[in-house]
């Protein structure tokens, strides 16, 4: 069997250097590496890896295999593969089929020859690899054990598999453990997403009329870093407590028709289709600037920008100008990926120290625990107790713990005012 498949073998140096960077950023990860290498939670298991393939998911990938684990991985994004880091995997013998810049043929032959070494767990994030294992390869699916996914949009997808009943294995959401979401999606894309724009673009932000569609986790954090640069920042949403908390934190909210006309930038992080779409673009001032940082590249339509487009040429790396029939230039960046993995390098190792710690213990979890029913499971408290506790020891941060009185006056009734 093909033992893997990169850019270029020759980048495996430089992302030994980038390994090694990240991993000295990821002190819980680290932790869990050495543990896993004495007590080998996952020998002999293989595990399938559909991820990022960036520098701390290499970090992952390594501790899993310290585990027993024979690791094969894909990336889980046409655009997001650092291809010195795939190089580098591949030269300490972990299978990857990765590179950036795949066409969607070939993203998907990827995850098939992820699923040709008959993985029985699957580490997921958007869902592609266990919606492949549930359509082209059903036969694989007995012998699974179960699965994990790492995005808000895989456990939607997951979740509504779980509905209709054609999910055939148990899946643990870190997407929605504490420790993932909390920081992962509010820190983590905050600060990547307005990295990915400068470095797409060099914009100044102080000033500029920064729309964010969407205030969940993702598009807080986005709009909370960008509000911190000094820009003015509309929300646009659909669900009344997010607006009104959005509202609350003293931004603009209005919807995605009027915030088009005033606009200077506009990032997407719904993980919803088509938020951004022909009538918005009609709005749009000369210049503005569109981009993405949810899951699929599906919330701003590509279509109607080519359909009302006469010309387009790239710019510069990650940025490509749109003119418009009336002479407009709308300018899209990362081709409407996720532009914080496309244009810069996607979470820091600090957040995403966290989000893997839990990955590889819910991988853990799922190799000791008899073969679960086919649900989405949430991650184990304790474990997601225990990356807290990890991360904070390793943050050199202490904390209280409550007195026997306190735990007492905690779980009783009696007591009232005095
Ligand atoms: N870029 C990254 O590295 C990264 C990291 C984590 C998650 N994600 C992805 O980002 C997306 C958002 O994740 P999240 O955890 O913030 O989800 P979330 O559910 O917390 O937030 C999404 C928000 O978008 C709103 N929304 C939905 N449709 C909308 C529309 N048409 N207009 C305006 N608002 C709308 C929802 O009401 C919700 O408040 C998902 O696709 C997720 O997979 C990306």
């Amino acid at each position: 069997m093909e033992q893997s498949q990169v850019k270029d073998k020759s980048l495996a140096p430089q992302g030994y250097l980038q390994i090694e960077w990240a991993a000295k950023h990821m002190p819980v990860l680290n932790q869990i590496k050495n543990r896993f290498s004495k007590e080998k939670p996952l020998k002999g298991l293989t595990l399938g890896g559909c991820l990022h393939v960036t520098k701390e998911t290499a970090v992952l990938a390594e501790a899993l295999s310290a585990g027993g684990a024979n690791v094969v991985l894909c990336g889980s994004n046409p655009l997001s593969t650092q291809d010195d880091v795939a190089a580098a995997l591949a030269d300490e013998g972990i299978h990857v089929f990765a590179w950036r810049g795949q066409n969607t043929q070939e993203y998907y032959q990827c995850i098939d020859k992820v699923l040709d070494y008959k993985p029985v767990i699957t580490l997921d994030d958007g869902a592609d690899l266990v919606g492949t294992l549930h359509s082209k390869r059903k036969e694989q699916l007995k012998n699974v054990k179960g699965g994990t996914e790492e995005t808000t949009t895989g456990v939607l997808r997951l979740r509504a598999m779980e509905k209709d009943g054609s999910l055939k294995y148990a899946i643990i959401a870190v997407n929605d453990a504490y420790t993932k979401y909390l920081f992962d999606n509010r820190y983590g894309t905050g600060q990547s997403t307005i990295d990915g724009i400068l470095r797409a673009t060099n914009t100044l932000l102080a000033g500029k009329t920064f729309v964010v569609g969407g205030y969940g986790w993702c598009s807080r954090g986005i709009a909370m870093r960008a509000q911190g640069l000094g820009a003015n920042v509309i929300v646009t949403e659909v669900k009344p407590v997010r607006a009104l908390e959005a509202a609350m934190n003293g931004l603009r909210v209005m919807p995605i028709a009027e915030a088009a006309a005033v606009g200077d930038i506009f990032v997407t992080a719904t993980g919803d289709i088509n938020v951004i779409r022909k009538e918005h673009m009609q709005k749009m001032k000369d210049g503005a600037i569109i981009a993405n940082s949810g899951h699929f590249n599906v919330e701003i339509s590509l279509e109607d920008l080519e359909a009302l487009s006469t010309a387009k040429r790239t710019l510069r790396p990650n940025l490509e100008e749109f003119t418009l029939k009336d002479g407009r230039r709308l300018y899209l960046l990362a081709e409407g990926r996720l532009v914080n993995l496309a244009a810069a390098e996607g979470h820091p190792s600090e957040v995403m120290d966290m989000s893997f710690a839990n990955q590889a213990l819910c991988a853990e979890h799922l190799a000791k625990s008899d073969k679960m029913a086919p649900k989405v499971y949430t991650v184990p408290c304790d474990i997601d107790d225990n990356v807290a506790e990890l991360k904070l020891k390793a943050m050199g941060t202490t904390i209280d713990k409550l007195t026997p009185e306190q735990q007492k006056y905690l779980s009783t009734w009696e007591m009232g005012t005095t």
